[in-house]
């Protein structure tokens, strides 16, 4: 009972995060889509891992987020959540699954907290999403809000570039913000949008608002795992920072592997049974 509770109060909870941009201390937030990465980034001290659906992209190959399906996201975000002890494990209501109806964005998150055990939602758009985004929230699903470049929109958009450089865009960005915020949304990640804007945006609002490519200015930041750790290698925003080379470092692994088979130098006299 006593071990329990002690590893309940190490968790992350939403009113930490709330703490933390009120103390002034910055969330880290990474994605991950599998067990293994994400024992790793747990332990490293990751605040939010983002079951993103990212995954469509990084993990399955698509060019882009609109392929991956619920049961799919349900999949990553369970093998997610087996792995974590500490961070809050968000989890991306994939596109098509919450956009028909405010009671079929509830289903869906319903089924993600039901069969994954992730322990938030994470759903793109602004006024447009609003009726979801309450619906969700009162069956008692926390709801982190996605402004900006959202991907899912990407037919709309025409390009990846960034968004709310023009006054209209970015007076609705900031009404959807407030709003969101006011609907209960616990935290808000914005992407690709000048960093003056999300400067302005973070300081206006209570809840945590995390950045990727959105400037140092906000409450946290975000970025894919597989491009931080250089796996991915042709995509090079101006925002990506790479903190390792695992497209290199795995690549002299496997040819030293290879190697060393056709050698016949692995296995070895130790290496047998
Ligand atoms: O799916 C994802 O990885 C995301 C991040 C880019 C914020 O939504």
């Amino acid at each position: 009972m006593s071990l329990h509770k002690k590893t309940e109060l190490k968790k992350i909870t939403t009113h930490q995060l709330q703490e933390m941009k009120k103390r002034g201390e910055k969330i880290a937030m990474l994605t991950a889509y599998d067990y293994s990465m994400a024992k790793i980034i747990d332990a490293a001290g990751v605040d939010i891992i983002l079951v993103g659906d990212s995954a469509s992209n990084v993990m399955a190959g698509n060019e882009t987020t609109l392929p991956i399906t619920l049961d799919q996201m349900i999949y990553h975000a369970s093998s997610v959540v087996k792995a974590v002890k500490r961070s809050l494990v968000v989890v991306d209501i994939p596109f098509g699954y919450y956009q028909g109806s405010s009671g079929e964005a509830l289903r869906s998150s319903i089924r993600i907290m039901k069969e994954s055990g992730g322990h938030a939602v994470k759903i793109e758009g602004g006024s447009e999403v609003k009726d979801s985004v309450l619906r969700i929230l009162s069956a008692g699903v926390p709801v982190m809000g996605h402004l900006g470049l959202t991907p899912q929109s990407i037919y709309k958009f025409g390009t990846y570039s960034v968004r709310a450089k023009e006054e209209t865009e970015a007076n609705k960005l900031i009404e959807d913000a407030l709003l969101l915020q006011e609907c209960g949304c616990f935290g808000l990640v914005l992407e690709k949008i000048p960093a003056e804007l999300a400067k302005k945006v973070a300081n206006q609002l209570d809840i945590p608002v995390i950045g990727i490519g959105a400037g140092p200015d906000v409450d946290g930041q975000v970025l894919v795992m597989q491009d931080m750790l250089g796996i991915t290698t042709e995509f090079k925003p101006r925002f990506l920072r790479r903190y390792a080379d695992l497209n290199t470092i795995v690549s002299d692994a496997v040819q030293h592997y290879v190697a060393d088979v056709k050698a016949k130098e692995f296995p070895n006299q130790e290496e047998k049974y």
